[in-house]
């Protein structure tokens, strides 16, 4: 990593995250709902898969129309998951067992109930008429963007950010247009207000113990702004904040775009289902590469340029799955899961295993939607811990769950999987921790492609770090494949699905095969 002026938390060297969605995690009071105390109570459980940091759903107080993402009081937990207390004493036994817990912030809108829309909404000018991006008049409407209108004594219109009670902070634009008054620039009172706001809101989670943020819909702040460019500008000031006040704390953003959140100084961005990557071509298109029949060549491309612009300012993170996608088990199925996290697990950038992930959870199809979930809903289904009463995850009447459970009865769950050394679960944890005994494998270990062509398998880079070089080796597809390499291999440190063959500079691998090799 090259120097720069900015503080890169040391923890993120080998950091392996884990989301948790917290209503559906583990419920121990009855109330159908995951909460602190279910956490807390299986943070040993997440320890002993290999993770080592958690990154959890926003748990704030919400009327809960997205699931939290709609926040009524920033310094405030909602009752359901506990109180702050609970909250602190999560941190504490994270920090207790050395591991790292991150918050969800949202700083790009609130709930239409936060008491500063209410207020923002009056027709009398107060301290927070310019929190949020309002036009001057309620027939005008922000160019571009949906908005509320209507429901104010105020004359004007709200920006919407997301959903239509989502209404947009304001940070102000990139370049206001001088004739639209409303557009306030960057430096603007209310714009710089509502900025020092969200640093009180970081100040207070990160002194009471929590070790960084991942921040919702990251690119978005700046209005007008289709390159970032003021976006990013107002991350670096975030960032300087952090490097003087909270030097370890990490933050990892929603923005999809490495060459522009880590220029904004984010230590980590993710590829996500949406945006430039490509991520989708991996994993959840019709011809996934995969499931053995796909392509990977485009995601290659485009991760390289990403890379080179950016990849030594700070991490690029492929999650498994998050609560917006369909869960990985929807397009990737049985050894294919295997290998898709040999991959997973085998690039720069700190990974993140989705909750359930590491058992093959499945989507769970034609469940009416919960919390502004919809099609995300099936995704959001309870953890499946054991065979017990709702497979475990709570004691309340399975018409209580805050999501209907998956009704196979063939559905995988945890005490199955770590009884069993052929699982998934194994996999993974033999994956992780052959992840923590080499730094080429980690966060910053350089990468270098040595296959990648157009519809060709199998997919092969070479992981360095130091004296230390890795070559990774993923066969997903249902032949024997070859390619040429011209290093030598030495020991194999992971194989999957059979032995790799060299003879002559051409290496052969089975199908549906994964390998590591030491190739100093
Ligand atoms: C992205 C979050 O991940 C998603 O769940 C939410 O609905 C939107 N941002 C709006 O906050
Ligand atoms: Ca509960």
């Amino acid at each position: 990593m090259k120097k720069n002026n900015s503080r890169f938390p040391k923890w993120l060297d080998n950091a392996v995250f884990y989301e948790i969605y917290p209503q559906s995690f583990l419920d121990t009071n009855a109330d159908g709902i995951g909460d602190f105390q279910g956490i807390i109570q299986k943070l040993d459980y997440v320890k002993s898969l290999g993770c080592t940091a958690i990154w959890m759903n926003p748990c704030f107080e919400s009327p809960f129309g997205d699931a939290g993402y709609d926040v009524s009081d920033y310094y405030r937990v909602a009752k359901r998951y506990g109180t702050n207390e609970d909250l602190k004493h999560l941190f504490e036994e994270a920090h207790r067992r050395g591991m790292h817990v991150l918050l969800d912030l949202v700083p790009g809108h609130t709930s239409v109930a936060h008491p500063w829309f209410q207020q923002s909404m009056k027709a009398e000018k107060n301290e927070f008429t310019d929190r949020y991006v309002w036009t001057d008049s309620i027939w005008e409407s922000p160019d571009g963007y949906a908005s509320l209108r209507g429901i104010s004594d105020r004359d004007g219109s709200c920006m919407v950010n997301f959903f239509s009670h989502q209404p947009a902070l304001n940070y102000g634009y990139y370049r206001p247009d001088p004739k639209k008054k409303w557009q306030q620039p960057m430096d603007a009172d209310g714009p710089q207000a509502t900025l020092q706001t969200m640093k009180d809101v970081m100040r207070f989670w990160l002194k009471m113990g929590c070790d960084g943020f991942r921040v919702d819909m990251a690119g978005s702040l700046v209005k007008g702004d289709p390159d970032g460019k003021g976006t990013i500008r107002l991350w670096q000031n975030v960032r300087a904040f952090l490097d003087q006040e909270f030097p370890d704390a990490a933050m990892i953003s929603e923005w999809g775009e490495p060459d522009k959140s880590l220029l904004g100084g984010f230590h980590m961005d993710f590829l996500l289902h949406f945006g430039p990557s490509h991520y989708n071509d991996l994993f959840r298109c019709e011809h996934p590469f995969f499931s053995g029949n796909g392509d990977a060549s485009a995601f290659v491309k485009k991760y390289l340029e990403s890379y080179e612009k950016s990849g030594r300012k700070g991490l690029i993170c492929i999650p498994s799955g998050n609560h917006d996608m369909d869960r990985l088990a929807r397009t990737i199925s049985g050894v294919h899961q295997k290998i898709a996290f040999a991959f997973l697990l085998s690039m720069p950038g700190a990974p993140f295993i989705y909750y359930g992930d590491e058992i093959g959870m499945c989507y769970v199809e034609g469940v009416t939607s919960v919390e502004g979930g919809y099609g995300r809903t099936g995704s959001r289904s309870p953890m499946q811990w054991d065979d017990a009463l709702n497979a475990g995850f709570s004691s309340a009447p399975a018409s209580e769950l805050y999501v209907p459970l998956d009704p196979d009865p063939k559905r995988p769950n945890v005490k199955t999987q770590t009884e069993d050394p052929d699982s998934l679960w194994h996999e993974i944890q033999r994956l992780i921790s052959i992840r923590m005994e080499h730094p080429a494998l980690q966060s910053k270990g350089e990468i270098q492609f040595i296959q990648a062509k157009k519809n060709t398998y199998p997919l092969v880079y070479l992981r360095t770090a130091g004296q230390e070089s890795i070559l990774v080796v993923l066969n997903p597809s249902d032949r024997e494949v070859s390619f040429s390499f011209d290093g030598s291999l030495g020991e194999c440190i992971y194989s999957l699905g059979g032995k790799t063959k060299m003879k002559n500079g051409q290496v052969t691998i089975p199908a549906r095969s994964a390998s590591y090799h030491i190739c100093n």
